[in-house]
């Protein structure tokens, strides 16, 4: 297994390296990335390359057995660059170019941005093809991470252009597709077609949902160019991405993900506590537990992303964690934790973010293993024990899969799209995706989060859709086909309202979801000031009786779905709000009510467990996670306490202790921030 570091040896006095390299080794690390914001030492002037300072660096870590993963540079060009070519720089959203300085400043189309990007990457790729050391590739940093997050730029609208194109053929379909006879649009010449920059009011729904799209286009096809080049110089190597938070939401992952080798994460789980500060109540419920359960999506979005294959952790947070401010001190053993929560969810490698923590540039707060003063402490004792540790369970550990029964739709087109025009100020795709995530992660049932377009859903027994708000032909049929064969689709309140062209759909909602729903929407209400609820009928699915709905009602009747839970309130009391249909071999719930968070998760998890026949690995106290991984008949159980405190955890059957080769039954106390790995018997 790779374990290792991020390390910036151009931030270290050279006569410092060796130390470093001996420490790692000393902490079983194996692997470090180098590289990737150093674009200005490796071309000093434009068309001038100097490695010899890595290449330096790469022969000491090699003599101690470390291989390199080396980052292309392209997230933060020299200032010579945008000095000489000040047009490709970034245009943000109020129609502004970004300054250089930071890093992610520059504009994903631009044709000489892209050359220059190229270039650069070709020269270190060849440079390094045949280094022993080197054994695979970063292209960019976090692709998704920055300030402004889309481009207006001129190049990026001549490039929307072009794409509508190709997308398109004619005016005429455009036209037709977009309904540019409202608010006299009608265009007659593709070059009139703007990029969404501010205009009085809003811009027409189906150019803003396709603008998104096509940035999102534009920074995997910039992705792509240095793919091509990676691939052919260096056949040997893989070639990776580090994907920052997946909340992050710009750029369609599984797009980006698609030809890479494997995709990487960055993880940084203290970082939760400071986004609580800054935003109290904002776009997702922040609950002591939500941390670890958010962390957990990421993975679990990195794994979906490719088909259920291990990925890399290519940041792993090692100390307090931020620019300006920063999170608490990892607790003893919290570190060890969470790289444990990163296999236990299909993590194949961890790369520490980073080795040292750096005295000058934006990030001197951002700690590393090893503080400024360079000195070895607890961190470091913690993560030497940690990488030894993880390398005693074997390769095939963390090669093995973590079998899902559950898969969650992601729409990166019902996110954009809902971006656009919410329907209630209060509902956020990514936070309604989390609600419905988060008992299942509670619960201790893996959960797949995949793509809309995933061809083969027969491996799963449900299929989660909450406010799959976009929904195309294909999708809906696929979903029809899964429930028709036997599987439970969950779907709800504002599904199947947009076409693809993001046009509200003329179907009666939820739109091409209505006959396997066995229901009809005949009338929807967004709520502020009301209140409204929703009572169960007899079979009382989760023990629950009533439930609060907020923000959102649809009011639903059934044509072949039987009834779970009627409206209490307003002119709607009486009315269907939740209904179960069975169609084919399987069954399709809507939950039409937007109810509490603890209700929803009730009711989803005894529905999953009553009608589509999952169950839960453990039952555990809040706070302890439980995941499996998977390969033959070979099986690792992680048990996690996410908590501060012992845990009692009652075990469900005899183990053995992969870690302390020992036996283990009945009910084990677990440490704070406690972890045990094992085996079933
Ligand atoms: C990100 C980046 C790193 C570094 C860390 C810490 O994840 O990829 O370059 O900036 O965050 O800020
Ligand atoms: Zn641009």
């Amino acid at each position: 297994m790779y374990y290792g570091v991020d390390y910036y040896p151009e931030h270290m006095p050279e006569e410092r390296w060796e130390e470093d390299a001996r420490l790692m080794v000393e902490a079983g690390f194996n692997v470090v990335r180098v590289g990737e914001f150093a674009w200005s030492l490796f071309e000093p002037e434009e068309g001038t390359f100097i490695f010899d300072w890595l290449d330096r660096a790469i022969v000491l870590l090699a003599r101690y057995g470390i291989s390199v993963v080396i980052g292309t540079p392209s997230a933060a060009p020299p200032p010579w660059l945008t000095a000489a070519y000040p047009q490709v720089l970034m245009v943000g959203a109020n129609g502004l170019p970004l300054s250089p300085g930071g890093r992610r400043f520059t504009c994903p189309t631009n044709p000489l941005y892209r050359r220059l990007a190229n270039r650069v990457a070709r020269a270190m790729a060849e440079h390094y093809a045949n280094n022993a050391a080197v054994i695979g590739w970063q292209i960019d940093n976090e692709l998704t991470y920055g300030s402004a997050p889309r481009c207006y730029c001129q190049e990026c609208r001549r490039g929307f252009q072009t794409w509508l194109q190709e997308k398109y053929g004619s005016l005429e379909r455009l036209n037709q597709e977009w309904g540019t006879v409202f608010w006299s649009q009608i265009y007659s010449e593709w070059s009139q077609i703007p990029a969404p920059l501010p205009s009085g009011a809003d811009h027409n729904p189906g150019l803003s949902l396709d603008y998104a799209r096509y940035q999102s286009a534009a920074n995997v096809s910039f992705l792509k160019e240095q793919l091509v080049i990676l691939r052919e110089v260096c056949p040997e190597h893989f070639v990776t991405h580090n994907f920052s938070s997946p909340m992050l939401d710009t750029i369609n992952n599984f797009d980006l993900g698609r030809e890479l080798d494997f995709v990487s994460e960055d993880t940084y789980p203290g970082l939760f506590q400071i986004i609580e500060h800054m935003a109290p109540g904002s776009a997702v419920d922040i609950s002591p537990h939500a941390g670890p359960m958010m962390v957990a999506w990421g993975y679990d979005c990195m794994r979906g992303n490719k088909d259920g294959r291990p990925f890399w952790v290519m940041e792993q947070q090692s100390g307090p964690a931020g620019q300006t401010v920063f999170s608490s001190s990892p607790r003893p053993d919290q570190l060890r934790l969470w790289v444990y929560q990163a296999i236990a969810h299909g993590a194949q490698a961890i790369v520490h973010f980073r080795w040292d923590t750096c005295t000058f540039g934006a990030e001197e707060y951002w700690h590393g293993i090893l503080d400024h003063d360079l000195v070895p402490r607890r961190r470091y004792a913690e993560v030497k024990q940690t990488s030894h540790e993880v390398q005693s369970l074997g390769d095939t550990a963390v090669s093995a899969r973590v079998p899902a029964e559950v898969a969650l739709l992601f729409s990166y087109d019902a996110d954009w799209a809902l971006a656009i025009q919410p329907s209630h100020p209060r509902l956020k795709y990514g936070a309604q995706n989390l609600s419905w995530y988060a008992p299942f992660y509670f619960a201790n049932i893996p959960v797949d989060v995949i793509a809309p377009d995933t061809e083969d859903l027969s491996r799963y027994k449900i299929i989660l859709a909450p406010a799959l708000y976009v929904l195309s032909p294909e999708t809906a049929q696929r979903l029809t086909a899964f429930v028709a064969n036997g599987g439970l689709l969950i779907t709800g309140y504002r599904s199947g309202v947009k076409e693809p062209n993001n046009q509200v759909t003329r179907l009666t909602l939820p739109g091409r979801l209505a006959e396997v729903v066995g229901a009809h929407v005949s009338e929807y209400d967004a709520l502020y000031n009301q209140t409204q609820a929703v009572r169960f009928t007899q079979e009382h699915p989760g023990g629950l009786e009533e439930a609060a709905c907020e923000m959102w009602a649809d009011i639903l009747e059934p044509t072949t779905a039987r009834v779970l839970a009627t409206y209490t309130q307003d002119f709607y009391a009486g009315r269907a709000a939740v209904t179960l249909n069975n169609y084919g071999e399987g069954k399709a719930i809507y939950v039409g009510a937007a109810l509490a968070s603890e209700a929803l998760g009730q009711l989803l998890v005894d529905l999953a467990t009553t009608e589509g026949g999952v169950q839960p690995l453990a039952q555990v106290p809040l706070g302890v996670e439980v995941t499996q991984r998977a390969t033959g008949a070979e099986r690792w159980w992680f048990v996690l306490n996410h908590t501060n405190e012992v845990q009692q955890v009652t075990l469900p059957g005899a183990f053995s202790n992969a870690l302390q080769n020992e036996r283990v039954e009945g009910t084990i106390a677990l440490e704070p921030y406690g972890v045990r790995v094992l085996r079933p018997l």
